[in-house]
């Protein structure tokens, strides 16, 4: 048994037994790969609510310089980037 599979069985025999509790994980099981659902759907969770605060800053950078008529926050190129990735972002990831 590798250390990234689920400890269901601790026994030295190798039997699974029928009765045995799971191991809780530990916080840093979630950030490296795993097999178990729960612990992947709780990282998709994650990694999702992350993006949507970066594509949520990115909104606002975009809002920020649309509020007047001059370029003074963004320049053309950077509201450009901003509003590729922000539509990217919030699609995608
Ligand atoms: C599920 C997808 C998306 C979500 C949840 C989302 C969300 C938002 C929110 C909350 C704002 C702020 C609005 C405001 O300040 O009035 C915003 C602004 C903006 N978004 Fe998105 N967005 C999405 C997709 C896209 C896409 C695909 C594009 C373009 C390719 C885009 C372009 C923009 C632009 C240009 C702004 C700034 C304009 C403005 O604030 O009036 N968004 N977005």
């Amino acid at each position: 048994m590798t250390q990234l599979q689920h400890p269901q069985n601790t026994e030295a025999t190798g039997e699974v037994s029928a009765h045995a509790h799971p191991e809780a994980w530990k916080w840093y099981h979630y950030f490296t790969f795993n097999v178990d659902h729960k612990v992947i759907g709780i990282q998709y969770l994650v990694t999702s609510f992350l993006f949507y605060l970066i594509g949520g800053l990115m909104a606002v950078a975009m809002r920020a310089e649309l509020a007047t008529p001059d370029a003074d926050l963004l320049n053309p190129d950077l509201y450009n980037a901003f509003l590729t990735n922000h539509g990217t972002i919030m699609i995608l990831m």
